[in-house]
């Protein structure tokens, strides 16, 4: 369902890439044996009863929550935020808002703010249930919420997604009785999308949760058929990438719905990349909003770039440029399609970065922009993320890195035994 394009013939051989591709079987081994490798069969192997949970929740949502806040930083949020972005929005009663993603008070005013007096209940997500800023803005809103409907009310009023046995939040679930949502041991936070992390609040909005993880198993039932297909194939040419010294990856993306989406993409492979000095940078750009700004970097900065373009094969064909008077010297493109402009655009820019500019461009396609392509595309990174870690010898799954900073807030916040 996805498709991969890529000339590799700047950064690697033939006989290379082939060899390198041949190695991919090991790195599938190694994977499945990783204890975080649960997300590897999850659209098949999802827990049914509580996907149907999800179902019956975001229902009872929609019924009496003008609004859902949903609290949860990194893994915890940019999934679902990127999906419901990338498909159009709320399309219930109830709307979004998201808190919980930084410590900055002034965010956290204006998420007060927008609800006003209006009906809402809570999402905290958070594995590990113990997150900062995830449990600073639970504390707030928690207390509006008690404040509103009293303590009965507001425990029916919050959802928990956490994990199944441990934490903080785990344990304040259980004692004041809200319910509960898991976030499966053997998967860690930015592969978590297609758990109850992403989908209780895509189901709230009104994805078709359904057919977002068909899609996803597609993807994984044509990967594995392939032995890594596509997926193996964009993770090896950005080992060579990296090894020819490319080590920024600009994702660049024609449609703006996409832009939470690329910070999703920039959080699995920076994260899981990103160590022992090693990896490739992950950076994004809408265009041609960016072609107007980072272009210019792009085009004739430090040759240390690559760009991967991410396309959507069925387009929007309906905004047409009006026939009129042509004071404006738009008259050749009266009677264009928007989309055909765009298209033009995107192709004109791949040549000027590709052949003006030195920038291998490698090309990624879903065939449109809907629940079941985005599926797709959610596990074809997972799967290109984790072979691609594999394959430059990390690996993908832990962040040793995100401690530092904590160590040294707690120890000037004075947490007790920091
Ligand atoms: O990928 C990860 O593991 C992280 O980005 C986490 O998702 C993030 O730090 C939030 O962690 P938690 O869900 O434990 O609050």
């Amino acid at each position: 369902m996805i498709n991969f394009k890529c000339n590799y013939g700047r950064v690697a051989t033939v006989e290379a890439f082939g060899a390198e591709m041949e190695r991919v079987p090991s790195y599938f081994e190694e994977l499945k044996k990783s204890p975080m490798s649960g997300w590897m069969d999850l659209p098949e192997s999802y827990d049914h009863e509580e996907f149907a949970r999800i179902k019956e929740a975001a229902e009872k949502i929609n019924g009496d929550s003008d609004y859902l806040v949903c609290i949860g930083i990194g893994g915890s949020y940019l999934g679902h935020r990127a999906a419901i972005e990338v498909l159009g929005g709320e399309s219930g009663r109830t709307r979004l808002i998201y808190a919980g993603n930084s410590l900055s008070a002034r965010e956290l005013k204006k998420a007060v703010a927008q609800l006003g007096e209006a009906d809402f209940s809570i999402n905290v997500i958070s594995k590990s249930g113990t997150t900062t800023e995830t449990a600073v803005a639970f504390r707030v809103f928690r207390e509006k919420l008690i404040e509103k409907y009293g303590e009965a009310e507001a425990a029916q009023r919050i959802y928990a997604t956490t994990d199944a046995n441990q934490g903080a939040l785990h344990d304040e679930a259980i004692n004041r009785g809200y319910q509960r949502f898991v976030v499966p041991d053997n998967i860690g936070g930015r592969f978590s999308v297609l758990t109850a992390v992403g989908l209780l609040p895509m189901a709230v909005a009104g994805v078709d949760i359904e057919s977002l993880m068909m899609g996803a198993n597609e993807e994984r039932e044509d990967i594995l058929d392939a032995n890594g297909g596509r997926a193996a194939e964009y993770a090896i040419v950005r080992k060579f990438m990296n090894d020819a010294g490319r080590r920024v990856e600009v994702m660049a993306n024609f449609e703006p719905c996409f832009a939470y989406f690329n910070e999703w993409w920039k959080q699995l492979f920076g994260e899981s990349e990103g160590k022992e000095n090693r990896g490739i940078f992950p950076a994004s750009v809408i265009d041609t909003t960016d072609l107007h700004s980072m272009g210019q970097y792009l085009q004739e900065g430090a040759r240390d770039i690559f760009e991967t373009v991410l396309e959507i094969e069925e387009d929007d064909e309906s905004v047409v440029v009006p026939e009129g008077d042509d004071g404006d010297g738009l008259g050749y493109l009266a009677g264009h399609s928007l989309a055909s402009i765009n298209r033009v655009a995107k192709e004109a820019t791949i040549g000027a970065h590709r052949d003006d500019g030195d920038i291998p461009v490698l090309r990624i396609t879903a065939p449109r922009i809907d629940a079941e392509s985005l599926g797709a595309l959610f596990y074809f990174f997972e799967m290109s993320c984790a072979l691609s870690a594999t394959a430059q010898g990390v690996n993908p799954f832990d962040q040793p890195g995100v401690e530092a900073y904590k160590r040294r807030m707690f120890k000037l916040l004075g947490k007790p035994g920091f």
